[in-house]
C-alpha cells in the first residue's frame, strides 16, 4: 500500500514524462520520474516556436536533434564503462557517485532530445541501439586507464560540450530550445568538473607514470572530439530562424573547438603538469578555418 501511495504521489507531483513513448509502461516509471526530477527545470514545451518555421527548417532541426538524441544515448554507456574503470582503480566515493549520476543525466538528455525531435519533425522516435567503447588495455595500471579514459570522456568531451552548448545557447532565441539547452548545459558542467577533479586526484597519487599516461591521451582525446566536429551535417541551410532554435554552422563549431583547446584544455592540462605537445598548433587557425 505504501508503494502504491508512493507511486501515486510521484506521478501526481512530478512533471509529465518528457518522452512518454520511451518508457516501459510498468510501475518503474514512477521511480524513474523521481530520479529525473532531481535537477529538472521546467521546460516550456508549449511555447516552442517550431510551428512558425518552414518545413525544411523543421526538418533540419529534427535531424539535428535526432543526432543529439543518439549522442546523448551513447553517453549513457560511456559513463557506465568509465564507472567500471574508476571502480577498478579504487576511485573515491564522490567520484564514483558522480560518474554514475552522469549516466542518469545522459538518460534525461536523451529524453529531452527525443521530445525535441517530436516537436520539429513530428515523429516519436527511439534512440538507435549501440554502446560506446573506451580504450582498454588490461596490462596497464588501473589508475592509468582510469585517468586516461576520464580525460577522454570528461575533461575533453564534456568540457567541449559545455563550451559549444554555451555558445549555442547565446544565439538561441526560441524559449523552449533555450531551456532544453540550458538544462543539458548545467549537467555537462558537472560532468566536466568530475573529470578535472579526478584527474588532479589521480596525478597526485600516480606520479610521473600517471603524468605520462595523461600526456599520451591528450592527442587521442582531442582527435576524438575533432572527428565529431569535422563530421558531415544533415542536409539543409542553417538559416537565421534555424539558428534561433539552437543550431550553429559547422564553421562556427570549429572556431569554438579551436578556442576550447587553446583557452581551456591546454592551459588546464598544463596547470596539472601534463605535456600537450603540438595541440595548440594542431587545432589552431588553419584547422579552425578549414571548414
Ligand atoms: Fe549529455
Ligand atoms: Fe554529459
Amino acid at each position: 500500500m505504501q508503494t502504491d501511495d508512493a507511486i501515486a504521489d510521484t506521478t501526481e507531483a512530478v512533471l509529465e514524462p518528457v518522452s512518454s513513448w520511451w518508457l516501459s509502461g510498468t510501475p518503474l516509471e514512477a521511480e524513474h520520474q523521481r530520479l529525473m526530477r532531481r535537477r529538472q527545470i521546467e521546460i516550456p514545451w508549449a511555447q516552442s516556436g517550431a510551428a512558425a518555421l518552414a518545413p525544411e527548417e523543421r526538418q533540419r532541426l529534427g535531424e539535428t536533434w535526432t543526432r543529439r538524441a543518439a549522442a546523448e544515448y551513447l553517453a549513457v554507456s560511456t559513463f557506465s564503462v568509465l564507472a567500471i574503470d574508476l571502480v577498478a582503480a579504487a576511485a573515491p566515493a564522490d567520484v564514483l557517485s558522480l560518474c554514475l549520476r552522469a549516466g542518469i543525466d545522459e538518460v534525461r538528455h536523451a529524453e529531452l532530445c527525443l521530445r525535441m525531435v517530436e516537436i520539429y519533425a513530428g515523429k516519436r522516435i527511439l534512440p538507435p541501439p549501440g554502446m560506446s567503447s573506451l580504450p582498454d588495455d588490461p596490462k596497464r595500471p588501473k589508475l592509468h586507464q582510469a585517468l586516461a579514459n576520464t580525460m577522454l570522456v570528461s575533461c575533453v568531451s564534456e568540457t567541449y560540450a559545455t563550451t559549444v552548448l554555451s555558445a549555442t545557447r547565446d544565439l538561441t532565441t526560441d524559449v523552449c530550445a533555450q531551456e532544453v539547452l540550458t538544462s543539458i548545459y548545467s549537467d555537462e558542467v558537472m560532468h566536466a568538473r568530475l573529470g578535472w577533479s579526478y584527474l588532479r586526484y589521480a596525478l597526485d597519487r600516480g606520479g610521473d607514470g600517471a603524468k605520462a599516461a595523461a600526456a599520451a591521451m591528450v592527442p587521442i582525446a582531442l582527435r576524438g572530439v575533432a572527428t565529431v566536429v569535422e563530421r558531415e551535417r544533415p542536409i539543409g541551410a542553417v538559416t537565421d530562424a534555424v539558428r534561433g532554435h539552437g543550431l550553429m554552422t559547422p564553421a562556427e563549431e570549429r572556431q569554438v573547438f579551436s578556442a576550447c583547446v587553446r583557452e581551456v584544455l591546454v592551459p588546464g592540462f598544463a596547470a596539472l603538469g601534463i605535456d600537450c605537445g603540438t595541440a595548440t598548433d594542431d587545432y589552431g587557425a588553419a584547422w579552425a578555418e578549414a571548414a
